[in-house]
């Protein structure tokens, strides 16, 4: 078995596959895509950093390719949609450089605080500027962490250390699962008013694309500094650009930008910006750790078939598989589904599988649905493998029954969710064999496909309404594929799911909620 290394990998991952039996191994770093399209024509496997771009096209010019690892946790380098059709499974090593990005951002915080790289700068330059260079302590101060996470909870118990205060922010995580390091659970709004350092460690999601913007700006406290080492675009560049043109933030430091390398931005050449090359895991022992895992990752499934820290295939046999598939979907979706219209964090899981579901070997579906749930929170960050033991590290209840008997449909998954006092259900089921669908929506029956871009709106059933609705989006250019109603009951409340060609903009959705009998609007994607 041939395995490529396509980006720079510490060594020990190198050593890992050199010493392995029965793979052979081939470094070849900096390739154009025409070199990548020749040499990944005859590996099995395929290990990269960020730099490798593993296109649609790589993918169609593989014709053994069975597994791509990436050393770290990133995948917007790799099309794992065509990499999926093929049948190539993708891996990541989530969790490996934790503790080096957490020191990364606390380093930029003290190097924010006391000017040390703009400092060691003007030395350089042979200047002597005690007074420029003036900084503030951290002690005492306020740190608002936004996103406690891995990351964020290691940025906490460190920042304790520094005896500074903590506020945390982080809609979907408990708050006694957080106050063993120190964080007050406050509001977005209350954080960024009380903040004298705001970090940020979250993924990049919908929602947190842009939390930093000219409003969040306008919110903060007079002089505060920021840290990014989360994801690029978590940042508005241009309003932080005239945020500290203005003087509302004093300071900031950034690893991770909206295009990188940031070829042309502004924010390089401010005095108060400090900038690194996206270093947050650049350590010698965190490169280590995922060369590490990665190398033996990719062994072991090219060597044995076992899969760990899959992001597209769950650890099932190929025999379990055949059977499994439709379900599979089912409950990861099912599990997307809910997540993404629960509010709040995630205080119990319940599955019931149902007639003849209850049949099959029922722990790949359990960690595909808690995938599911878990991914628009945490994307990259939470695999199949991984799910179970991430849900119970954020203090989920989780409880599976096998329910042998069928009620109204020959098999089942139901979905029960509890957060705080709400409690949320969704059930789907197989039509034929392959066709998984979404059967109840809490008390609402429907027949939707679990899938593609989806607007899913509480209403008033009164007549006229679906006709608004669909006459409001199509004034945005949007084509509905497919709509289902589901009703609890005659002149009650509906809930309308709607397939839509192209997501909902943002703009669309606002009109959509304005609409009279329109209770809720939600833009999903499954
Ligand atoms: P994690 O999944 O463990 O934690 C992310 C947290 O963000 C979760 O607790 C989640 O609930 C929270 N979150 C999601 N949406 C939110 C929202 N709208 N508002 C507030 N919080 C929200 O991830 P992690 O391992 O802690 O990583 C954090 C980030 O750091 C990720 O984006 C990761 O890719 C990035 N990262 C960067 C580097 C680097 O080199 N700079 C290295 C490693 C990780
Ligand atoms: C990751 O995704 O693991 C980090 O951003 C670091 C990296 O890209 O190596």
């Amino acid at each position: 078995m041939k395995v490529l290394i396509s980006d720079d990998l510490h060594p020990a991952g190198i050593a890992v596959l050199e010493n392995t039996p029965n793979i052979e191994v081939v470094v070849q770093v900096g390739m154009d895509p025409a070199e990548l399209m020749e040499a990944i024509q005859d590996v099995e496997g395929l290990i990269i950093r960020s730099a490798t771009k593993v296109t649609d096209k790589v993918i169609e010019a593989s014709n053994r390719l069975k597994v791509v690892g990436r050393a770290g946790t990133g995948l917007d380098n790799v099309d794992i949609g065509a990499a999926t059709k093929r049948g190539i499974v993708v891996m990541n090593t989530p969790g490996g450089n934790s503790i080096t990005t957490a020191e990364h951002a606390i380093s930029l915080l003290l190097a924010l605080a006391r000017n040390i790289p703009q400092a060691a700068h003007s030395m350089r330059e042979g200047r002597w500027e005690k007074k420029r260079f003036q900084g503030r302590e951290l002690y005492n101060k306020t740190l608002g962490i936004i996103g406690l996470g891995r990351i964020g909870t290691i940025v906490a118990s460190r920042a304790q250390g520094l005896k500074m205060r903590i506020l945390g922010y982080d809609p979907y995580v408990k708050r006694e699962m957080v106050t063993s390091c120190g964080v007050e659970m406050v509001s977005l709004d209350d954080l960024l008013a009380r903040s004298d350092f705001i970090t940020l460690h979250t993924p990049k999601t919908k929602d947190t694309a842009h939390i930093l913007n000219r409003k969040a700006f306008r919110k903060m406290k007079p002089g505060v500094m920021v840290v990014n080492c989360a994801r690029g675009g978590l940042i508005d560049e241009a309003a932080l650009v005239d945020a500290l043109q203005e003087g509302i933030v004093a300071g900031a430091a950034i690893d991770v930008f909206e295009q990188e390398p940031p070829v042309g931005s502004p924010l390089l050449i401010m005095g108060n910006v400090i900038c690194t090359p996206h270093l947050g895991a650049s350590t010698e022992e965190a490169q280590k750790n995922v060369a590490v895992a990665i190398a033996e990752q990719v062994a072991d499934y090219l060597l044995t078939g076992t899969i760990k820290n899959a992001v597209n295939a769950p650890a099932v046999s190929g025999e379990m598989l055949a059977q499994a598939r439709p379900y599979l979907t089912l409950a990861e979706a099912l599990g997307s589904f809910q997540a993404q219209i629960i509010e709040g964090p995630i205080d119990s899981v319940a599955i019931d599988y149902i007639g003849e579901v209850s049949k099959l070997e029922t722990k790949p579906l359990t960690h595909s649905l808690l995938k599911g749930l878990l991914y628009p929170v945490m994307h990259d960050e939470v695999n199949y493998i991984n799910a179970p033991s991430i849900a119970k590290s954020r203090g989920i209840h989780l409880t599976e029954a096998k329910i042998e008997s069928a009620e109204d449909f020959t098999t089942l998954i139901r979905l029960s969710v509890r957060s705080g006092t709400q409690q949320y259900s969704v059930a789907g089921t197989i039509f034929g064999k392959y066709e998984p669908r979404l059967v109840r929506i809490n008390e609402f029956r429907l027949e939707a496909l679990p899938e593609g871009h989806l607007l899913f709106i509480y209403n008033t059933d009164r007549p006229g309404v679906i006709g608004s609705i669909g006459t409001t989006i199509g004034k945005h250019n949007i084509n509905i594929a497919r709509m289902q109603v589901g009703q609890e009951k005659e002149r009650g409340q509906n809930v309308i799911l709607l397939t839509t060609d192209t997501p909902i903009t943002p703009e669309c959705l606002e009109d959509v909620r304005r609409l009279p009998h329109v209770a809720k609007a939600m833009q999903l994607e499954l």
